[in-house]
């Protein structure tokens, strides 16, 4: 074993240049979300059995896919990176690497990110640490800590270098999430330029865009996904749901339906984002009086198979929502059933079990059975909570729109005018969120109200005409 430099200049244990090498285009292709990081990763086991680093890679990779399937994999790469720790051949950055891998698959999700943390103190140029303790944070609703992690990296990454657009873009997407809008869309757009590959750079001005309705922008940033990151994995289905998003609002439904067919879901998978991407494209397609077809069914009989997967509460909620529209009554009580073993744990699924998805879960039991007020009632108290199952606020709107819709289906009204004043407050450019609250007005009583609200719609949606 002998000390290498990975192209950011961090020490790396390896057998050989070539290991090293096949390393570090392994955790390029990571922070990409290229298609081609496992083919890197595998090259660099065969070239050192022992590279310490490429075990906790194969590690993440494999806890990240959320797949019940592949976490005995993901063990048996702990289990090799704990005994090469043992043999005492690796660097306290790498002891941190293993460390966090252990606590991550003990559920023991601040312990795994403390690690990173960690290692970053120590060196924070080790992009691995922060891509991966930034992806953690995201699925915990950590937002802040997303936002102080990628900062306290910023001084490290001088203009220029290949690794410093990724900072910028992380620091940017967390910006976004954090409603600094104008720095997010200013440090993404910094990181898009310096580097067009680096999709989260991208991603972070989609957000922005998406979050303060500028639609039309939106649907020109994001217009060549045709041809763009032709190596980009499943994360690219994730960059036509956010296309479609822009469409839903315009109400351009026959365009939303061909990007769903050609990006959203071209091919019917089991990936838990991908799940996630259609179900809450398909809801708000639903939820405005759009025939999905058999769309929905089949994402149903996915989300059944899945019903005791709960490796992630983020994309279970997905889960829970459909087979609850779905009215798959039994499926989701078996759903329920599991939560319910799962939230008597100490750990951190465990505890977004109990205190944020079983709610929802049951919130959904009530709705699917027309029981609306009861449903309301379950989902209501937790809504402040859905942030900490992670994803973006993008993302999570989705579980705030069906409460929206519960309320009014559970004729709770003035309820509904609430949420609905919170929501044109928040984002006063959503023709949707205006038509909805003249909706609750107009149940209220309120017609003049009702007339304004329709008015502002139509105004917003003649405003970004095509
Ligand atoms: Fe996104």
């Amino acid at each position: 074993m002998s000390v290498h430099r990975d192209r950011n200049g961090v020490e790396v244990t390896a057998a050989s240049t070539a290991a090293a090498t096949h390393l570090d285009a392994a955790i390029d292709s990571f922070l990409r979300f290229a298609n081609d990081g496992g083919d890197h990763l595998g090259a660099a086991l065969s070239a050192d059995a022992d590279l310490v680093l490429g075990h906790c890679l194969m590690g993440y990779f494999m806890r990240l896919a959320n797949d019940p399937a592949l976490l005995p994999g993901g063990v048996a790469a702990l289990s090799r990176a704990t005994e090469i720790v043992a043999q005492g051949v690796v660097s306290a950055r790498e002891r941190h690497h293993v460390a966090a891998l252990g606590c991550w698959y003990a559920d023991d999700w601040l312990g795994a990110i403390a690690h990173w943390e960690r290692a970053l103190l120590e060196n924070p140029r080790d992009l691995l640490a922060l891509w991966v303790s930034h992806l953690v944070q995201f699925f915990m609703g950590r937002m802040a800590q997303l936002r102080d992690s990628a900062a306290r990296a910023l001084p490290f990454w001088p203009d220029g270098e290949p690794g410093t657009a990724y900072v910028h873009a992380m620091y940017g997407f967390a910006l976004e999430e954090t409603g600094a809008f104008e720095p997010a869309e200013s440090w993404g757009r910094r990181a898009s330029t310096a580097n067009p590959d680096g999709v989260w750079g991208v991603h972070a001005v989609t957000h922005v865009l998406e979050t303060q309705s500028r639609l039309r922008e939106g649907v020109a940033w994001l217009a060549d996904l045709d041809q763009r990151w032709p190596t980009l994995g499943p994360f690219a289905n994730h960059m036509w749901w956010h296309r479609s998003l822009y469409h839903v609002e315009l109400e351009e439904f026959d365009t939303v339906f061909d990007l769903y067919a050609r990006g959203v879901r071209p091919e019917q998978t089991m990936d838990y984002m991908d799940i996630s991407n259609a179900a809450s494209l398909l809801w708000r397609l639903n939820s405005r009086g759009v025939d999905v077809g058999d769309r929905w069914q089949e994402l149903a009989e996915k989300c059944a198979l899945k019903q005791k997967d709960h490796l992630l509460p983020f994309s279970q909620a997905h889960f829970a929502l459909v087979l609850g529209y779905d009215r798959r009554h039994d499926d989701l009580a078996k759903m329920i059933e599991a939560s319910r073993a799962l939230a008597s744990g100490a750990g951190t699924v465990a505890g977004l079990e109990r205190d944020v998805l079983l709610p929802l879960e049951e919130g959904y039991a009530f709705l699917a059975k027309g029981d609306y007020a009861t449903a309301l009632t379950r989902l209501l108290p937790i809504r402040y909570g859905i942030g900490c199952l992670g994803g973006s606020n993008a993302q999570r709107d989705v579980f705030a729109q069906t409460i929206i819709d519960c309320a009014l289906r559970a004729k709770e009204f003035s309820q509904a005018r609430a949420l609905l004043a919170e929501r044109v407050a928040n984002l006063p450019g959503s023709p949707w969120s205006w038509k909805q609250y003249a909706v609750a007005l107009k149940a209220c009583g309120d017609a003049d109200g009702a007339m304004l609200a329709g008015t502002k719609a139509a105004a917003l949606l003649a405003a970004q005409s095509a």
